[in-house]
């Protein structure tokens, strides 16, 4: 599997899948998840919706994944994960590593080649930059696909170059 790092807009990624650091509610936020919304446009809001009235009626749990189309946005699909919150008190770097971990597992599940992650709760959810890669890069290179289809490609797209570098620096790392 070949994972890379680079500065960029995630909503411009032209990957298969596009991960999406949402919330719990799963119905659009600030951040990367306002950027994917406003992107993609108020479909995904309603295919966000139906999820809350048919499989996620209690919304997403920290650390699960769940896709939809990604409609106005380049990619195939946008893959919904929910970070822990560090100012909630969610500390536990396993609960980090599975949005890493269950995204692919989604993205595998689709058929997808291609995923694009954010710098997951690396922003309002208030955890360290370089904690952030650490997890994620160690989470991505550990992982392996659970039935058919597999991810070729992984993109980290970052959106400042503080975060790059801290990504550049777990990737270097063997
Ligand atoms: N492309 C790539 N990365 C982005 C973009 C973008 N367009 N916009 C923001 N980011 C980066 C932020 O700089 C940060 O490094 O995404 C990372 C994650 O930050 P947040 O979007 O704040 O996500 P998170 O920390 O997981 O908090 C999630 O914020 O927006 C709300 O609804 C969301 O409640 C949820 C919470």
């Amino acid at each position: 599997m070949q994972i890379t790092a680079e500065r960029g807009d995630i909503t411009r990624a032209t990957t298969d899948v596009v991960v999406n650091a949402a919330n719990s509610n799963l119905l659009g936020g600030g951040g990367v998840d306002g950027a994917i919304h406003a992107a993609a446009g108020p479909r995904l809001l309603e295919a966000c919706r139906h999820l809350r009235a048919t499989t996620h009626r209690d919304g997403l749990d920290v650390g699960d994944a769940v896709a939809t189309d990604a409609f106005d946005l380049p990619a195939r699909w946008v893959v919904h994960t929910v970070g822990p919150n560090r100012h909630r008190g969610q500390t536990d770097p396993a609960l980090l590593a599975s949005c890493f971990t269950r995204s692919l597992d989604v993205a595998a599940e689709l058929g997808a080649r291609s995923v694009a992650f954010p710098a997951v709760s690396a922003g309002v959810y208030g955890w360290d930059p370089e904690v952030v890669a650490t997890v994620a890069v160690d989470a991505v290179r550990g992982w392996r696909p659970q039935g058919g289809g597999s991810v070729e490609e992984v993109r980290f797209v970052l959106f400042n170059d503080m975060l790059l570098d801290a990504f550049r620096t777990a990737l270097a790392r063997r």
